[in-house]
């Protein structure tokens, strides 16, 4: 189970969420601080947003930024790896389609 599904006052650790939202292709969601972009979407029901060269879906892989199947672009920024990049209140997302410089 994600972090952001414990409702807060359940957590035994004990935070203090400051919530948070992205919007990924004009809809939005919400996040708190600390959730990577990727968790943010995971969370929301959402396990693709690229696609491949050859047509397959691609989302989250390694979750630890190797294998860059996780990239969209990020405020205008193509090629950002939605499992490392911090969440920040108004990120604006668009899948990719294209090929990224790692698949040349
Ligand atoms: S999931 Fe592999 S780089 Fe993001």
């Amino acid at each position: 189970m994600s972090p952001s599904m414990i409702p807060p006052e359940s957590d035994r650790v004990g935070r203090a969420d400051r919530p948070l939202t992205i919007v990924i292709d004009g809809v939005e969601l919400r996040g708190v601080s600390g959730q990577t972009l990727a968790s943010v979407l995971l969370a929301a029901g959402r396990s693709q947003w690229r696609t491949a060269p050859d047509g397959a879906p691609r989302g989250v892989f390694c979750g630890i930024g190797i294998c860059f199947d996780c990239v969209a672009t990020v405020n205008g920024v193509p090629d950002i790896r939605l499992c490392r990049r911090p969440a920040r209140d108004g990120d604006s997302i668009a899948t990719q389609t294209r090929v990224f410089e790692g698949e040349l």
